[in-house]
């Protein structure tokens, strides 16, 4: 056994091979926040889970949370599958019988077995050699595995999280992977975006960082320099959040007075640029106080509606925004039509479709006409008042993970 090889999180004597440093899981941003949904669904199914993600984007750690809320009662058990020969991991998955090869002196249980009623998480699982991704595919196949040098099986029941940095359709069309153990770990996919395409949590995971680190370094009330945060919001964090920790914990050292500044940043390598992750360059991007990527965050909420199968989305969606704005602005029309960007009379429309109009005395709070809007439109307007209570929570607001 060697240290790169496995992380038991229960165990004290193997809690300092870990690779995981900071264990807490934050997601702030609503592709984040999405994903987490995901992953709670999936996490309370057998299905097997392929966590795809560049690496430092936390594979493992939301492996080691798809275990927590399996409520699976065995252990935790992870495997680098780019660690090993080809026969250490054969004996190291599948376990042998004493003398089954040279220097196999007693019987020892495999991973698989080790992780018996639990979760065995095979990370880098592109690296497995072709030899083994047969073997593997048939201890997925029939439950059972079969120890090196023994006749008898031993049945199986472990919840399989697979990872990879790698593209692994690739892998197959090169040959380097077998298409059908692809699709048999393809069941659930969950990808983790790069950091850079969920600018929502740079910041609160800089804060987290600051908090786990800080207190260590007698820093109990670090803070960032408003420059500091966007040079953090500009980088393009190739090595993902692995890297953000690293620079936030050396800025700790190195910062004077519990303030990092910008020069306390070590960052290396590229700032962001329209190709690295499709955002725009630093100098396009919007001010720091504007919401970081709107298009983005509605996304990712609309993905999480459109997986739990929300009937009738579309007029959910408009009733619930032009509700909304129209509440934010007192029910004035002329201040919820700018809001929204559209014009009064389509603003008008909207509100007579949802229901929200109903001729009657002029609203207090209603203002002058913008300059589109037409005679017939301004007198309808004039009596125009609101009606009905709001629905609540249509559109839900997704709370950050504690
Ligand atoms: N959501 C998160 N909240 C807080 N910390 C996180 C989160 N995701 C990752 N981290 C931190 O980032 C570091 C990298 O996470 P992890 O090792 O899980 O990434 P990985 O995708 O497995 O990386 P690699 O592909 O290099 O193995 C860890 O130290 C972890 O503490
Ligand atoms: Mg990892």
């Amino acid at each position: 056994m060697t240290a790169h090889l496995l992380t038991l999180p229960d165990s004290p004597a193997l809690a300092l091979a870990l690779s995981i440093r900071a264990k807490a899981l934050l997601f702030h941003d609503p592709r984040s926040l999405a994903l987490l949904h995901q992953i709670e669904r999936l996490a309370r199914t057998e299905a097997t889970v392929l966590l795809v993600g560049e690496t430092g984007t936390g594979k493992e750690l939301v492996a080691r949370h798809v275990h927590q809320l399996s409520g699976r009662s065995g252990p935790f058990v992870a495997v680098n599958c780019g660690a090993f020969s080809e026969q250490l991991i054969d004996a190291e998955l599948f376990g042998h019988e004493a003398g089954a090869y040279t220097g196999a002196a007693g019987a020892r249980a495999g991973w698989f077995e080790a992780a018996n009623g639990g979760t065995l998480f095979l990370d880098e699982i592109g690296d497995l050699p072709l030899a083994l991704q047969v073997k593997l595919l048939r201890v997925l196949q029939e439950r059972q595995v079969v120890r090196l040098g023994a006749r008898r099986p031993v049945a199986l029941d472990v919840r399989l999280v697979a990872a990879t940095n790698v593209d692994l359709q690739r892998a197959v069309q090169a040959q380097h992977f077998r298409a059908d153990l692809y699709y048999r770990l393809n069941v659930a996919p969950l990808a983790l975006p790069p950091l850079r395409e969920r600018q929502g949590d740079i910041l609160p995971l800089a804060r987290h960082f600051i908090g786990v680190y800080g207190p260590k370094l007698g820093l109990a009330h670090a803070r960032l320099a408003p420059e500091a945060q966007a040079a953090l919001l500009q980088h393009a964090w190739p090595g993902n959040i692995r890297e953000l920790e690293n620079v936030v914990h050396f800025a700790l050292i190195v910062c004077r007075d519990g303030l990092v500044r910008r020069e306390d940043l070590r960052l290396v390598g590229p700032a962001m640029t329209a190709s690295a992750g499709g955002r725009p360059a630093p100098a396009q991007l919007p001010p720091l106080d504007a919401p970081p990527d709107a298009q983005e965050r509605l996304a990712a909420l609309f993905d999480t509606l459109l997986a739990e199968r929300t009937p009738a989305l579309y007029p959910l969606v408009e009733e619930t925004l032009v509700r909304c704005a129209y509440e934010a602005c007192n029910e004035n029309q002329v201040r919820s039509a700018r809001l929204l960007g559209v014009t009064r009379n389509t603003l008008r429309t909207l509100l007579k479709r949802h229901g929200l109009l109903v001729d009657a005395l002029p609203h207090p709070g209603d203002d002058v006409l913008p300059a589109e809007t037409d005679d017939h439109a301004k007198m309808s307007q004039a009596a125009a008042t609101v009606r009905g209570p709001m629905s609540p929570g249509a559109l839900r607001h997704e709370q950050p993970h504690p």
